[in-house]
């Protein structure tokens, strides 16, 4: 309760997926009623990040687009939700984008400590996930004070909307309601 829940969902696709699952967490989060801010990264200018470390320094990017903002709501949030479409057996490119984009919040106190994933792909294999989580793993990592605090995946789901009816939706909303 009373929790500033920031969900990031990274699909840039209509009627997406791993956007649903977004949304039922949120569902899950606001019952329990806690603050949620969802964000789309359709539409969002993020730049790639170009390796300076200035950020390091000044604690911020030079770069002030999109990504800018969103990483400073990340640092500042209790719990960060990433709902991102399965590429390649990986997260997203725009995703990845974001979480190189986060590096100026590095060397800084962050408040978020528990972080969650939600995915969805066209393998229902239980291995689907395997590197996608482990390449979430490794950002969190770098944010001692934060954990992967639990993760959800749709798998089957090809087509915009195929994920409607699918058990997943339920887990992200039980999920949202237990952070
Ligand atoms: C570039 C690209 C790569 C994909 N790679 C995989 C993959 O490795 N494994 C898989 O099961 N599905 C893969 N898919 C299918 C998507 O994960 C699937 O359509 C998913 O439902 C998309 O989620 P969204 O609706 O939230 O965008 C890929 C799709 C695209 C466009």
């Amino acid at each position: 309760m009373d929790k500033k829940v920031v969900i990031i969902s990274a699909s840039l696709r209509k009627d997406s997926n791993s956007e649903q699952l977004a949304k039922a967490f949120a569902q899950g989060a606001e019952r329990a009623e806690n603050e949620i801010e969802f964000i789309s990264l359709s539409g969002k200018k993020m730049g790639f990040c170009t390796g300076c470390l200035s950020c390091q320094k000044t604690f911020r990017c030079y770069m002030q687009d999109d990504a800018a903002v969103i990483a400073e709501k990340i640092k500042n949030a209790d719990v960060v939700v990433f709902a991102t479409p399965i590429y390649y057996y990986g997260i997203s490119g725009q995703l990845k984008t974001l979480l190189d984009r986060c590096n100026p919040i590095f060397p800084q106190e962050y408040r978020f400590r528990d972080v969650y994933l939600l995915m969805a792909a066209a393998d229902d294999n239980p291995h689907t996930t395997d590197k996608v989580i482990s390449s979430l793993a490794g950002w969190v990592e770098c944010f001692p004070r934060c954990r992967l605090a639990g993760t959800v995946f749709a798998g089957g789901v090809t087509a915009p909307g195929d994920i409607k009816n699918h058990m997943a939706l339920k887990e992200a909303f039980d999920a949202g309601m237990h952070i």
